[in-house]
């Protein structure tokens, strides 16, 4: 029999709603879960982080640890936020002691697919998509084109982002009904989802 699959499909509209989802999704991780988040550069990995963090109670600033490659908090339980860009490989892993870290937190992999054979089968698999729109060319002249470097053109914008989530196994199975009541505001395109809750 094919294990059990969470799936769910997100979309958030700005920076504070891929927060507020982070949030949400945040109330219902416990201790040994680990969160692997995908996608590309600027897609929101970090911001989700950081709603993530808050739902634990952290207060201190989340910074990106492209060049520490994991920072750790502690909130209501542990934190160990990795980003493994930087990665060659899952080799290069190694020195992390991953293990211990999933034992002891709750864990989140930036570009987590880097090291894919270090994370738990169980890992929830996270992926963010830039949702490009179409913008009016300089000049105004012309029919609207995609933009061409979503990096660039949105640096500091809000746009939209499809977020796909995937947990397989019991781990997610047990928490089916509390993770779909918790994402239900940002499922089915149905607008900006609740706005940041100041607790679970
Ligand atoms: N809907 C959205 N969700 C998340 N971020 C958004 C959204 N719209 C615009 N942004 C902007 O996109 C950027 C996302 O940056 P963030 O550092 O979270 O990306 P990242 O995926 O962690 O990138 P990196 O791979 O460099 O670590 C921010 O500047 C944020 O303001
Ligand atoms: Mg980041």
């Amino acid at each position: 029999m094919s294990p059990y699959r969470y799936t769910a499909q997100a979309s958030t509209s700005s920076a504070s709603d891929t927060e507020a989802l982070g949030f949400a999704l945040g109330c219902c991780l416990r201790l040994g879960d680990v969160v692997s988040l995908n996608g590309d550069l600027g897609a929101g990995k970090t911001v989700f982080t950081k709603g993530v963090a808050r739902a634990l109670g952290i207060e201190a600033p989340i910074t990106s640890p492209t060049f520490t490659l994991a920072n750790q908090y502690q909130g209501s339980s542990m934190l160990h936020h990795l980003d493994v860009y930087r990665l060659a490989g899952p080799e290069e892993a190694y020195d992390l002691a991953l293990d211990e870290l999933y034992e002891s937190g709750v864990t989140i992999v930036e570009w987590g697919d880097i090291i894919a054979e270090e994370l738990p089968p169980d890992a929830m698999r996270i992926d963010l998509r830039i949702e490009l729109e179409p913008v009016v060319p300089p000049g105004g002249g012309g029919p609207a084109q995609p933009v061409d470097d979503p990096n660039q053109a949105w640096e500091d914008l809000d746009s939209g982002r499809r977020i796909d989530l995937i947990g397989i196994g019991p781990r997610w199975e047990n928490r089916a009904a509390e993770l779909d009541s918790a994402l239900a505001p940002w499922r089915n395109e149905g607008g900006p989802g609740s706005p940041g809750e100041a607790s679970c």
